[in-house]
């Protein structure tokens, strides 16, 4: 996709020694295959996201790009999610005329006007989307934070038999979901057209409702009539609507619209709040005072560009479509979430409230992380917003959006996302006492609804030292399954609270934590084998698996659940008879020890078993690339003194499993998890989330340049024997700011230092960060190396 020369021009004279790198983001990567990204126009981590919405069954991020036809064109989103379709409120419809030049000759109903679209016409670059509708009306939008641009062509040749032209706009109280609830409302104002109004909807995976509020202006054309409809008819009569949900299937067809006189462009700001529509319209105005389309534009392309062109890498013997994969991965971090702050009716305008976390089991991985790095203080503002959802909803949300409670997938994973933080942000003014209170809070307190926050088996966890399956529990409800992932969860959870704890000087609180924190051994049995599904023994012995309340064990297949169970009874999500390990097999969840992987390797019986168990589990294709826990057993060689073997490994991942195509993507992208696995194994350090601790691999490219936004310093990777097909792969030697470099790990002080660590390459494996004193750290000594 070429971007337009204005901007091309723009971005050269402020980066003078690299091209543009907007060039190389392509927003339409995942937009069908199940990427569900967003591929419209938004600010980094903007309220208001505009894009084509389609009829497509994978429609959660708007726009796709599997043939599906266009709704409308809408302006809230999120990016990458699973669950149902998130937001997609308060859809426009534009016609150039309608039939017999009378209002109910367009059509209003979303399933009746739904329109297929000019592929060609298609454009999706930082902070603008357009296409052209088969009816030759062309859409094009770009964004503020909060209020949203749209401006409507119409064809300039009339079409046959219509000699008047008088182009509608209509505006739909609809979401993507149909999930609109009683007494959404709009009205219309007879003399400007002015169009303000509110809706109820659904969260998309969570609980509870929200109201969203709009203010949308026109300018452009001179306005001929305006009123309100009710599913396929309409009245220039009427100016307010107030309409119930309905009892059919999906809520009642229901809106407003604006005629014009003549076919002159129309350009319409959408203004949103979800406090009023008063606070809608004065967001619009104060963003996009004269509907200045270029100006918004241009603000977008600088604030993508003073993010991106943070990180800067050498482009010498590497093509375009590694540089997209790279650049567009990096872009949709910063998609999701959404900064909301001084929108949201719970919190006063000056605390930080950031939504969209969807969820944080996705995105403590790599894509928290990886801002930690890059935009660090996104990172911070996002920390303080989810101290606020603490002091008003009571708890750390896992998942949220759209102000609602979302549903909790395994522990209390922003107790991860705290410790990352605290380790390596400071000089911040985050509460970090307030931080302790609430991570604390989710070790010691059941919520009564686990469901959506905390954890649940309190009583169990503490007594037993894990979470029993067919657990008895009264104090608090939630889905009771998932006891083995939960066991582990909650164990990493523990670790990444003692290292707050240890951080804040309170040592008995360091110990209790980092002995809950080693309970994952509870479920550990040592004699569990594992056979494939053709009857075939795996050859390995000892899983985790399910026990019960009385202590004895309870059975899971350890391969059920994992990419390879083609089984249709095996149920892995929240369902309520779903398996003892969320969406992945025991197999899988058997690496999930973050914190002590010298105890796991002893487990499994030394390096040598452990890396044949990691080999084994990536070449029978059991884990699966597109699911988040995949992600760092990816990286996890480097424990077992292997680190050539997690180079090996990200090289087999990518670009095989992540292509810079539209279809390119193993599944949804999480907000921007499967963007940021891309960023960080290209860069070459994948974090251990939730410890200072980054696993080095050599960078996709000759040489990586990433400036830290805290310190202002730039820290450099650089392959020397670089080959850009990727045959020397393996690292010799290693020197950090000119001095030999053996640890096969470095902490974040590399970022904000602005160190150099330059890497020597080869064909094959060294003995380079194989030795004990090279191994990441880990809560309990190596053995057996
Ligand atoms: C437009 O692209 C979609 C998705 O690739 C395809 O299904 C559809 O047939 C294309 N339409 C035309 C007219 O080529
Ligand atoms: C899109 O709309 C066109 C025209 O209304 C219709 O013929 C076609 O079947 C629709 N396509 C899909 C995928 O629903
Ligand atoms: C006029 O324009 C509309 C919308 O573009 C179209 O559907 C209709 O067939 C045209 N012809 C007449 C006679 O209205
Ligand atoms: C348009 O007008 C013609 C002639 O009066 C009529 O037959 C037709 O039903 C009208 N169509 C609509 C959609 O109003
Ligand atoms: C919707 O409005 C009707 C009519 O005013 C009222 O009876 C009803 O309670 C309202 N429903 C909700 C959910 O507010
Ligand atoms: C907006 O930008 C486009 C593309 O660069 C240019 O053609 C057009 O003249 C600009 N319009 C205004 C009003 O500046
Ligand atoms: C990285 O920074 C160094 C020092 O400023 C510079 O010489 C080099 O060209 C940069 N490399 C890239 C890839 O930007
Ligand atoms: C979030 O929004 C607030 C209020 O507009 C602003 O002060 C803050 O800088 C924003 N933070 C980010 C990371 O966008
Ligand atoms: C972080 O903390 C260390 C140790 O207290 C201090 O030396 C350093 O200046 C701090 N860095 C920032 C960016 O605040
Ligand atoms: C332990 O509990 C399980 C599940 O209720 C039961 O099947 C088993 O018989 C019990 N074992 C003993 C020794 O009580
Ligand atoms: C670009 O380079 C990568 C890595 O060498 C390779 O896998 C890919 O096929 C190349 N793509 C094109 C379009 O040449
Ligand atoms: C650094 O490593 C190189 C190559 O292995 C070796 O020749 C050199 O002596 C080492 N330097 C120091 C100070 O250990």
């Amino acid at each position: 996709m070429s971007h337009l020369s204005f901007f091309a021009l723009l971005v050269q004279t402020a980066l003078a020694q690299i091209s543009d790198p907007l060039q190389y983001v392509d927003q339409l990567i995942g937009s069908s295959n199940g990427g569900n990204v967003f591929p419209g126009a938004t600010l980094p981590y903007g309220m208001a996201k505009a894009v084509a919405d389609t009829d497509s069954g994978s429609n959660q991020g708007g726009f796709t790009t599997d043939g599906s036809n266009v709704t409308g064109f809408s302006s809230m989103h999120d990016s990458g999610t699973g669950g149902n379709p998130s937001l997609g409120d308060f859809a426009l419809f534009p016609y150039s005329s309608c039939i017999n030049d009378t209002v109910d000759g367009c059509d209003f109903p979303k399933t009746s006007r739904a329109t297929p679209f000019e592929n060609s016409s298609l454009v999706a670059t930082p902070g603008y989307f357009s296409l052209t509708l088969q009816s030759g009306v062309n859409a094009a939008m770009t964004a503020a934070q909060h209020t949203s641009l749209f401006r409507f062509t119409f064809p300039s040749t009339p079409s046959e038999g219509n000699s008047s032209r008088s182009p509608l706009i209509l505006m739909d109280l609809t979401d993507l979901a149909n999930s609109r609830q009683d007494n959404a409302s709009i009205s219309v104002d007879g003399t400007t057209g002015r169009m303000t109004g509110n809706g109820r909807f659904l969260p998309s995976f969570g609980s509870g409702t929200y109201v969203a509020y709009f203010c949308a202006d026109f300018s452009g054309s001179t306005i001929r009539d305006n009123g309100i409809f009710v599913n396929s008819r309409a009245s220039a009569d009427v100016k307010d609507l107030m309409i119930s949900r309905g009892i059919n299937a999906g809520p009642l067809p229901g809106g407003a619209f604006v005629r014009f006189t003549n076919s002159d462009p129309v350009t319409v700001r959408m203004g949103l709040s979800f406090i009023s529509s008063d606070q809608a319209c004065s967001n619009a105005e104060a963003e996009i005072p004269s509907f200045d389309f270029n100006a918004t534009h241009s603000a977008a392309v600088s604030a993508w560009l003073e993010k991106i062109s943070r990180i800067s890498v050498a482009t010498a013997g590497i093509n375009s479509s590694t540089l997209t994969n790279f650049y567009s991965g990096i872009y949709r971090t910063m998609v999701n979430p959404q900064n909301y702050t001084g929108n949201v009716p719970l919190a006063s305008a000056d605390e930080m409230w950031f939504d969209s976390f969807y969820c944080i089991w996705d995105l403590f991985r790599s894509q928290l992380p990886f801002l930690t790095i890059l935009d660090t203080y996104s990172v911070v503002d996002m920390i303080k917003g989810l101290l606020t959802i603490y002091d008003y909803q009571g708890w750390l949300p896992d998942c949220h959006m759209s102000l609602c409670k979302g549903y909790t997938q395994g522990g209390s994973n922003a107790d991860n996302v705290m410790a990352d933080a605290f380790l390596k942000i400071n000089g911040t003014d985050i509460d970090w006492s307030k931080v302790y209170e609430a991570v604390v809070k989710d070790a010691e307190v059941e919520p009564y609804d686990w469901c959506c926050e905390g954890r649940g088996g309190l009583d169990s966890w503490k007594s037993l030292g894990y979470v029993p399956v067919q657990d008895f529990d009264y104090k608090g409800f939630g889905t009771m399954t998932r006891s083995i992932s939960r066991t582990l969860e909650y164990s990493y959870n523990d670790f990444c609270i003692s290292q707050i704890t240890s951080g804040l000087g309170n040592q008995g609180d360091v110990e209790k934590y980092q002995q809950s924190s080693e309970n994952w051994v509870n479920l550990f049995d040592a004699g569990q084998t594992s056979y494939l599904f053709n009857g075939s023994n795996t050859g390995f012995t000892g899983f985790f698996q399910p026990k019960f309340l009385n202590q004895t064990w309870g059975y899971q297949d350890p391969l059920e659940c994992s990419n390879i169970d083609t089984n249709p009874d095996s149920i892995c999500s929240l369902q309520n008879n779903a398996a003892e390990t969320f969406e992945s097999s025991i197999w899988e969840y058997s690496f999930f020890v973050p914190h002590d992987q010298a105890k796991l390797i002893s487990t499994f019986g030394g390096p040598k078993a452990f890396v044949r168990r990691l080999n084994y589990l990536h070449d029978q294709q059991i884990t699966y690339i597109g699911n988040e826990p995949a992600f760092l057993t990816v990286f996890q060689y480097h424990y077992a003194g292997r680190p050539g073997l997690s180079a090996y490994r990200s090289h087999y991942y990518i670009p095989e499993y992540f292509q810079p195509t539209e279809p390119g993507l193993p599944g949804n992208d999480d907000s921007g998890a499967m963007g940021s696995f891309v960023a960080l194994s290209m860069i070459g350090l994948f974090p251990n989330p939730g410890q200072n601790v980054y696993l080095i691999i050599p960078p996709y490219f000759e040489s990586v340049n990433i400036t830290s936004p805290v310190t202002g310093k730039t820290a450099c990777i650089s392959n020397v024997n670089f080959d850009a097909s990727y045959n020397n792969i393996y690292i010799q030697r290693a020197t950090l700011n000119g001095q030999n470099y053996t640890k096969n790990w470095i902490d974040h002080s590399f970022f904000t230092e602005g160190k150099e660590l330059v890497l020597y390459l080869g064909r094959n494996e060294s003995s380079w960060g194989t030795h004990v004193a090279d191994l990441p750290p880990s809560l309990s000594a190596y053995e057996g190396f």
